[in-house]
């Protein structure tokens, strides 16, 4: 009996050393200690073993059980460090490699500089002011002084939905509508930033493009509040030495009417390719809101005068980043579009 015993150990033994699952093992522990197993068999059959040996068999019995349990417990424990072991190994990342490149999105150059002129004239108390894209005629040209058969019209041609509604040429038809509403009431400052459309196309000139319109109006608002507003502009955005001059020119819902001139952003005014050797680049359109548009609103134009602007976003855009073709801006050329923002 003692014999088996010790062989019993060590078959045990190597058997359990030689485990490399946890099945392996269960199936072990079934055949040592389960209900027919051979230990088990021997403690049972202890009966039978002569009185005067039976406490010594009984107590190598009994250790054999605690030490094949010790065993299987201690090997349960070593394989589950393995598996762990292996598990990292295999899940194992390496920070250093580089990693998977997504495309992030980012603004489009011309919404940086909507946002920067937004935010200029909102400082100087502006309020953005929206108006249609699809505009009835009377708003994009009657009521700024352009009747039906105006040659001004010629300049603005555009998409016709019928012949009462277009595609609006300009943004000034927000300055007839927020004239109307009376909202915000005196004084009115606003800046009306949008899409507008017009029979164009070549490399300074795009069949949709963007424009801002301003328009202050109160009491005794002159043409040197306008000067100075555009000036400071101007400088906010190109730069604190900018000069600007306002060339006379011609708008029918403008009295006096002028084009506004920035020096040049490439040369600084001493005269370039850019700007044709002037020194000057023209960013918009303005002048005092005329009487008649005036009245034609709602005001009373003895008591109330105005100003009102009309910029080129795309143009702006060109001068502030030297970009020489406007198309640039709609082709949606990822090399280019990557660069800003
Ligand atoms: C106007 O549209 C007037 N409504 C501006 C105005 C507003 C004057 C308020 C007085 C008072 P003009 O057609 O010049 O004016 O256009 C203004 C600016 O829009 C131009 O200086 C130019 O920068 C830009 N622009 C005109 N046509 C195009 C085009 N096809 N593509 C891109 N930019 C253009
Ligand atoms: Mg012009």
């Amino acid at each position: 009996m003692l014999q088996r015993l010790k062989e019993l150990e060590a078959e045990v033994r190597k058997k359990i050393d030689d485990a490399d699952s946890l099945e392996v093992l269960q199936s072990i522990k079934q055949e040592m200690l389960g209900r027919k197993g051979q230990v088990t068999a021997i403690l049972r059959a202890l009966g039978d073993v002569p009185s005067e040996k039976r406490p010594l068999v009984g107590k190598k019995a009994n250790e054999l059980r605690d030490l094949i349990e010790k065993l299987l417990y201690e090997k349960k424990q070593s394989l589950a460090l393995k598996a762990q072991e292996e598990r990292w190994d295999r899940e194992r990342i390496d920070v250093t490699l580089p990693g998977t490149p997504f495309l992030v999105g980012q603004k489009h150059p011309l919404t940086l500089i909507l946002d920067e002129i937004k935010e200029i004239f909102c400082g100087l108390g502006f309020q953005v002011a929206e108006g249609p894209e699809i505009e009835y005629d009377y708003y994009n040209f009657e009521a700024l002084n352009m009747p039906k058969d105006h040659p001004a019209r010629d300049m603005q041609d555009s998409f016709y939905i019928n012949s009462n509604v277009l595609l609006r040429t300009h943004t000034s038809p927000v300055q007839v509508r927020t004239m109307e509403k009376k909202v915000p009431a005196l004084p009115v400052r606003i800046i009306a930033p949008g899409k507008v459309y017009r029979r164009d196309d070549d490399a300074t000139h795009s069949p949709m493009f963007h424009q801002v319109e301003g328009l202050a109006i109160d009491e005794r608002i002159s043409l040197a509040d306008l000067k100075g507003t555009l000036l400071l502009f101007a400088r906010e955005m190109f730069g604190e030495e900018k000069q600007i001059r306002l060339r006379p020119s011609f708008f029918p819902f403008t009295e006096p009417s002028a084009e506004v001139d920035v020096s040049c952003i490439i040369c600084n005014g001493k005269g370039c390719r850019v700007c044709g050797q002037t020194g000057w680049l023209e960013i918009l359109g303005a002048g005092m809101v005329h009487p008649r548009v005036l009245e034609m609103s709602g005001y009373n134009p003895e008591k109330v005068t105005g100003y009102a602007f009309g910029m080129g976003v795309e143009r702006i855009a060109m001068l502030k980043y030297g970009i020489d073709d406007l198309r640039l801006f709609f082709t949606n050329d990822l090399r280019m579009l990557r660069q800003f923002g």
